[in-house]
């Protein structure tokens, strides 16, 4: 396994290759993950088990499920991951077969990828197209589809909808129903739903999805599983009756009996999907009090989830999950004899390395261990919000906030050079931390330190 994968025609480095430019590059970018505390992504891990496939192509091109594509692949290792996933994420087996049962794929891409794939999909799947398991579909005349998401939404979202041509709810009320928006004073309609603290406010989601609703339009509700900036948790739970009352208001189908359903529910859990379960296990192991919303396929409403692997479990390069049921795929567009296999996927060409840095994550590191994480995480965010406190308290005018259960702290943007030395990142006069698995007690003391420092903060004067 060790052997490197050499022959005659093999490339190798020209001895004037300018390798110390390579050190001082490591050098420096190790430098800055020391203190790296604005993103959500997790940068403690060792996957140099995995350095000898760094020498090989490793390419997932088709179908998790198909084995006819024979290119030099690791799907059995992603279907093993897909399997981990069902079960943190409680979707129905894939043995047997039955429509219940969960289907996906690991992304090359992150979670924006996931995002893209689940939008197409409902946008099709709401408007008839051909299913995978359907002999028989609607020709459909159906109305167009219409997104609902938070103001606290991810920008990929929006970039989805206009890669995809889709409408949001702002898009078409602004275009087909101007001055006619339910919710606010002047009629005028609100780019996304309101929300509270980065939680998606269920009464204004289900008012507009009644508006839409009754005009034939069939709804994809996107619901965030943590927020981008505020790391908040929309509640599934709390959003579902109220859109179930619309929904039977207006006679929606919704799949019973084996029928196909007219609305679609996306989980975007970028970094929660993969926190969340061991938050959850840690609370039944009783190592914290908290707990996140159910946001699983333990709620038969949940159309599809995405995840991100650099965010939670931590990776070299961008990745992620996305899954939904065996009920909801479509008939993809071709079935190219070039590579054998459905084209059932984003991607042509699909990284083989990504699965084997979750399989590798997912294994070395079971769900007691990652429960151990999640407890500790959720137990530093509470640490720098009492410490980020304690600046409150000393510095008139700097502000810190917090949503519930969240692994982000918001507090006064700093000046740029404690925003550098950080790795912060800020929306408007705020910035915020993400307290990862890498993040340690002795930054965040840090921070504070320099936040306290003088010419930190650019604060007015106190009148
Ligand atoms: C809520 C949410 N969704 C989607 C994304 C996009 O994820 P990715 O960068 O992995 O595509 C992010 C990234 O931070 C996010 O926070």
């Amino acid at each position: 396994m060790h052997a490197p994968n050499v022959n005659e025609n093999t490339v190798v480095a020209h001895p004037d290759l300018p390798l110390l430019r390579l050190e001082k590059l490591h050098a420096n970018l190790q430098r800055r993950s020391e203190h790296f505390l604005g993103y959500q992504f997790n940068s403690v891990f060792d996957y140099s088990a995995l350095a000898p496939f760094l020498n090989m192509h490793l390419n997932n091109l088709g179908d998790p499920y198909s084995s006819a594509c024979k290119t030099v692949h690791t799907r059995e290792y992603e279907r093993e991951v897909l399997a981990q996933f069902a079960q943190l994420w409680r979707a129905k087996g894939r043995h047997p077969l039955t429509p219940e049962s969960y289907w996906g794929y690991v992304l090359s891409m992150g979670a924006t990828e996931g995002t893209m794939f689940a939008l197409w999909n409902a946008r099709d799947y709401l408007s008839g197209k051909p299913l995978l398991h359907q002999t028989v579909w609607s020709t459909g005349d159906t109305p167009e589809p219409v997104i609902f998401c938070s103001e606290d939404t991810h920008y990929s979202i929006a970039k989805c909808a206009s890669v995809l041509n889709m409408p949001t709810f702002y898009d078409l009320g602004s275009r087909n129903f101007p001055g006619l928006c339910p919710v606010t004073e002047d009629g005028n309609w609100p780019r996304a739903v309101a929300s509270q603290d980065g939680v998606v406010d269920p009464k204004q989601l289900a008012e507009l999805v009644d508006f839409f609703v009754a005009r034939g339009h069939p709804p994809i509700i996107v619901l965030n599983i943590g927020s981008t900036f505020k790391g908040a948790y929309d509640d599934p739970q709390a959003v579902w009756p109220l859109l179930l009352r619309v929904f039977e208001k207006h006679g929606l189908s919704l799949g019973e009996g084996g029928g196909r359903q007219d609305y679609w529910i996306h989980v975007d859990g970028a970094l929660g999907a993969g926190y969340l379960p061991y938050l959850e296990l840690a609370h039944e192991k009783g190592l914290t009090d908290e707990r996140g919303p159910l946001f699983d396929f333990r709620l038969p409403y949940v159309s599809s989830i995405v995840t991100s692997s650099h965010k939670w479990f931590g990776a070299p390069f961008p990745g992620g999950v996305y899954m939904s049921k065996e009920k909801f795929r479509l008939r993809p567009p071709s079935r190219p004899d070039y590579i054998g296999s459905p084209d059932s996927t984003f991607a042509g060409s699909r990284n083989g390395l990504s699965p084997l840095i979750l399989w590798y994550a997912l294994n070395t590191a079971p769900a007691d261990v990652q429960a151990h994480a999640a407890a500790r995480c959720a137990r530093l965010a509470d640490y720098a919000h009492q410490r980020l406190e304690t600046v409150v308290e000393r510095i008139p005018g700097f502000w810190v906030e917090r949503s519930r259960r969240s692994l982000a702290v918001r507090f006064t943007r700093p000046r740029p050079r404690v925003f550098s030395r950080f790795g912060l990142s800020g929306e408007g006069t705020g910035a915020h931390i993400f307290t990862m698995p890498h993040v340690t007690r002795a930054v965040i003391d840090k921070l504070v330190d320099a936040l306290t420092a003088p010419n930190a903060l650019s604060l007015p004067k106190p009148t």
